[in-house]
């Protein structure tokens, strides 16, 4: 029971936006063997009998990151196979691009868009276990970790967005989950780089955060948990290393139970597979940065949908102005087809942010509503092909022949 809790524990700070602090020194089998490198697709993909690639791409300021491509050498596809539109996955904030691969073929999206007769290429963030590091900094120096989700979509996802169109001559269709919605949001809100994107299917969107209604990511707001471990000088926020696990103990106390970590993160999650929590842990979590919550914590407190605010002096050196730029929604081109689905019971991707998002955009979305879904279901959910990933297939399929630019 004991070491269910735990598992339930650490499988909610792992694919939660915003959680922080897992137990996973007890969870986790040690790590494994340092001196073979693992990659994704070798793990993943090809053991499921899927063609798979590795590419490294580097970002303008210097990250490099793994990119993997992935095909289906038995597509029962509606797509030629020399015309397979490009697809990019993004994945949320402590997971990375095996987010898409961690259930079956049958259930995961990743397979299942390979199946299709797409073209789908796995994205993963600087400091996922993915990514492949600097080309100058050490992971262990404190500015390989100075980024927030504004790198990730101006830099990150600008970058993945343009090698796929170098290599395929063509526009592509994006999904993202959680965090890779708001990197891909801010993103689309630049003409360079929107204009290379088809389309996009947003699972649990979010741009605004002011309404998060998870007790345990309130509590961690109130007790400024970021600015704290900030402070404390950790840079990196890795679940794998020892540290994390007494914070989190010390944060389910009495009025927060431990057991139910999941729920008071996520939401209440209907629909994955709890005998599978273990394998899941074999991947997640991957880190992410300080900064990073700290940023999704400035907005959660100020309701804006910004970049980093440093405070007035800073901001002013940094962005010209004493506020940190918005990334302003409007801006987001009306002919760009978005296919959006929320949850119920999602208690990150809140639905009065999600209205306010809808609110800003100038096209209308299509958009689908899921009322027993919490946050973890949108990737993990044993329907999600019925209820997500075959309306998304459709959405693509719907946009005809995918042009080239
Ligand atoms: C749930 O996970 C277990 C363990 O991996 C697996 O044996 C079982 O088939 C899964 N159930 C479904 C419905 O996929």
């Amino acid at each position: 029971m004991d070491a269910m809790v735990r598992l339930t524990t650490t499988l909610a700070i792992t694919i939660s936006l915003l959680s922080t602090f897992a137990n996973i020194a007890l969870t986790f089998d040690g790590g494994g063997d340092t001196k073979q490198q693992p990659t994704l697709c070798g793990e993943l993909v090809l053991p499921a009998g899927y063609p798979c690639s590795e590419h490294v791409i580097q970002t303008k300021d210097g990250f490099l990151l793994g990119l993997q491509r992935v095909s289906s050498s038995a597509s029962i596809g509606y797509h030629a196979r020399e015309s397979r539109p490009p697809v990019l996955l993004l994945h949320g904030l402590f997971m990375a691009g095996d987010a898409w691969f961690l259930n079956t073929p049958e259930q995961s999206l990743g397979f299942i868009l390979a199946d299709h007769g797409f073209d789908v290429w796995v994205g993963n963030v600087r400091g996922t276990r993915w990514s492949h590091g600097h080309i100058s900094l050490s992971e262990k120096n404190r500015h390989f970790w100075d980024w927030s989700w504004q790198e990730l979509a101006l830099y990150d996802l600008a970058e993945m967005i343009n090698f796929i169109n170098s290599v395929t001559n063509s526009k592509l269709f994006v999904v993202g989950h959680s965090q890779g919605t708001i990197i891909s949001l801010a993103a689309f809100t630049q003409p360079e780089i929107v204009e290379k994107v088809e389309a996009a299917a947003l699972l649990s969107p979010i741009s605004y955060l002011n309404h998060v209604s998870a007790p345990m990511v309130q509590r961690m707001v109130k007790m400024h948990i970021d600015q704290m471990i900030v402070t404390m000088g950790v840079h990196e926020l890795n679940f794998k290393s020892d540290w994390g696990a007494n914070l989190l103990v010390s944060l389910c106390d009495t009025r927060l139970s431990c057991s139910d970590m999941l729920s008071s993160i996520t939401g209440k999650n209907c629909c994955f597979n709890e005998s599978r929590v273990a394998y899941y842990l074999e991947q997640e979590p991957h880190p992410s940065s300080s900064k990073n919550l700290n940023h999704l914590f400035q907005m959660i407190r100020k309701g804006t949908f910004s970049k980093y605010d440093y405070g007035k002096l800073r901001n002013l050196k940094e962005y010209g102005n004493i506020k940190p730029p918005k990334f302003d929604l409007s801006r987001i081109p009306k002919s760009l087809p978005l296919w959006m689905a929320y949850g119920g019971n999602d208690a990150l991707a809140d639905i009065t942010d999600f209205q306010h998002t809808l609110e800003e955009l100038p096209s209308t979305p299509e958009v689908v509503y899921l009322e027993k879904y919490g946050h973890v279901d949108f990737i993990l959910s044993l329907q999600a092909k019925q209820d997500l990933y075959d309306p998304i297939i459709n959405f693509f399929n719907s946009m005809g022949k995918v042009s080239s630019i």
